[in-house]
C-alpha cells in the first residue's frame, strides 16, 4: 500500500543516537560538538523497508551464522532487479562479491596500477577516491568538473589532455555524481569511454548511487553505453547500501564483463583476499531487491520533497546561496562563497548553523566554501537547517550594517 509522505516519515523516520552510529554518535569526536544536526556521512534516518526486516529477523532468529555462500535466489533477485530498473542485463560469471564499495576501490586500485602510475578523477568528488590513490602510492590527476550556474559538466578536453600527458593507466568515475549530483547522460558517458578506450585507460565505474533518481534524467550505467561497446574496458563496482540504507551490513558487488580483467582481479584476489560473503548482508540485500521498491520510491519522494524545499526557500530568502542541481543521490552541494568568507565556512556551519556537514576541500582543494548536506532523512531536519542557515545570515547582516553605521 502507498503511504503518503507524512505517512512515510512517521512509519519509517527513526532517531538515531544510542545505536553506534557514525553520523549521530561520532559528532564530539568529529565536529567537536555532539548537539549538531547529522547531515554529513551519506545513510538515512528511515528504518529499512519492512521485507528486509523481516528476512533478517527470520535469519537471527534461527541463530546461527556459520559460513554461508550466495544462493540463486540472491542473483535472481539482484538480476531482475538490474534488468527492471535500469535494463541492465548481468551474467553470474561477471559478479565478485566484496563487503563495501570503497574497499573494492582501493583493491582495484592496487590490482590494475602500479605505484606511480598515474590515476584520474574528475573533482570535486567523493574523498575516498582521492585517498584509495594517495594512500597506494599512486599519482593522483584530477580534471575539475566545469560549474555551470550549479549545473556540472566535464570537461573532455582537459580529461584527454591529461591523460595523454600523464599516461593515465586508470580512470575513477562516480555515477551519479557524489557530490555534485549529475546524472550522466549517455552520449556524455560515451565521450569519457571512448576517450578512455583511445587512450588504454581503465575505467571503474562507482555506480553506487544508481537508484538515487531525483530528477528527470534517467540512470545510464557504463556497461550499456553504445549498447555495451566500453564493457572490456571497465569494472563497476555497485552495492545495496545507499538504496536501501544497509551500509553496515557490507555486502557489495564488483562487476567485470571482462574474461581478461576477471582472471587479473581473480589472481591478485587469490592472493591477498579471501574474504568471504556477509551472510546478514546478502539476506538483507536479496528482501530489499525483491520487495524494497515501493519502499525506495517513497524515500525519493522524500528527497524530492526536501530538495524542492531547501532549494525554493534558500532561493526565496538567501538567493546568493546556489544550489547545484540535483539529478541523482540525496546529496544537495551548496554554494556558500558569496555569502560567507571561505575561511570562516566551518565556524558559520557548526558555531552559528549548528550543523555538520561534509565540507567541500574534502572533495577538491578548489572546493573550499562550498557544503554538502544529506537530504535522506526526516524534513524536520532538513526545515531545522533551511532555518539556521536563513537566521544566522540575517543576523551577520545585520550586524555588519550596524557596524558600517558606527
Ligand atoms: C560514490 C560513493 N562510493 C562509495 C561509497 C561508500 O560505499 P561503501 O560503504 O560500500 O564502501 C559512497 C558513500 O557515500 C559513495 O558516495
Amino acid at each position: 500500500m502507498k503511504l503518503t509522505t507524512a505517512e512515510f516519515i512517521e512509519k519509517y523516520a527513526v532517531k538515531r543516537t544510542g545505536t553506534n552510529s557514525l553520523k549521530w554518535d561520532a559528532l564530539d569526536q568529529r565536529y567537536g560538538d555532539p548537539d549538531l544536526i547529522a547531515m554529513w556521512v551519506a545513510d538515512m534516518e528511515f528504518q529499512v523497508p519492512e521485507a528486509v526486516t523481516t528476512a533478517l529477523t527470520e535469519r537471527v532468529n534461527h541463530g546461527v551464522y556459520g559460513y554461508s555462500y550466495t544462493p540463486d535466489s540472491y542473483y535472481e533477485a539482484y538480476f531482475n532487479w538490474m534488468k527492471q530498473r535500469h535494463n541492465i542485463k548481468l551474467e553470474k560469471d561477471w559478479l565478485r562479491f566484496d563487503n563495501g564499495v570503497v574497499n573494492s576501490i582501493y583493491g582495484l586500485v592496487n590490482t590494475f596500477t602500479k605505484p606511480q602510475d598515474a590515476v584520474m578523477i574528475l573533482t570535486p568528488v567523493y574523498y575516498p577516491f582521492h585517498n584509495a590513490v594517495l594512500d597506494n602510492h599512486r599519482q593522483l590527476i584530477t580534471s575539475e568538473l566545469i560549474n555551470k550556474a550549479g549545473h556540472y559538466e566535464i570537461d573532455f578536453a582537459d580529461v584527454e589532455a591529461k591523460i595523454v600527458a600523464n599516461k593515465v593507466k586508470l580512470l575513477i568515475q562516480c555515477s551519479p555524481h557524489n557530490p555534485v549530483g549529475r546524472v550522466w547522460t549517455e552520449a556524455e558517458l560515451k565521450q569519457l569511454l571512448e576517450i578512455c578506450h583511445r587512450h588504454h585507460v581503465l575505467v571503474v565505474s562507482d555506480e553506487i548511487h544508481q537508484d538515487i533518481i531525483i530528477g528527470q534524467q534517467p540512470f545510464v550505467s557504463a556497461l550499456t553505453v553504445a549498447h555495451g561497446r566500453y564493457r572490456n574496458g571497465l569494472i563497476v563496482v555497485t552495492a545495496p547500501s545507499k538504496s536501501f540504507n544497509l551500509a553496515a551490513m557490507l555486502n557489495s558487488h564488483v562487476i567485470i564483463p571482462s574474461e581478461e580483467l576477471r582472471e587479473r582481479y581473480d589472481k591478485i584476489h587469490q592472493q591477498i583476499n579471501q574474504t568471504e560473503v556477509s551472510a546478514l548482508g546478502q539476506v538483507a540485500a536479496e528482501a530489499a531487491y525483491r520487495d524494497g521498491g515501493d519502499w525506495l520510491d517513497q524515500v525519493l519522494e522524500v528527497v524530492r520533497s526536501n530538495y524542492k524545499y531547501l532549494r525554493d526557500e534558500l532561493a526565496a530568502k538567501v538567493p546568493a546561496i546556489k544550489v547545484a542541481d540535483l539529478e541523482g543521490t540525496y546529496l544537495a552541494w551548496l554554494d556558500l562563497r558569496a555569502v560567507v568568507p571561505i575561511d570562516l565556512t566551518k565556524e558559520f556551519i557548526q558555531d552559528d548553523c549548528h550543523l555538520a556537514v561534509d565540507f567541500g576541500q574534502w572533495f577538491s582543494k578548489n572546493d573550499a566554501g562550498f557544503v554538502r548536506l544529506n537530504l535522506a532523512t526526516d524534513p524536520k531536519f532538513v526545515h531545522a537547517a533551511v532555518a539556521n542557515i536563513i537566521t544566522s545570515l540575517t543576523k551577520i547582516n545585520e550586524t555588519r550594517a550596524i557596524s558600517a553605521t558606527e
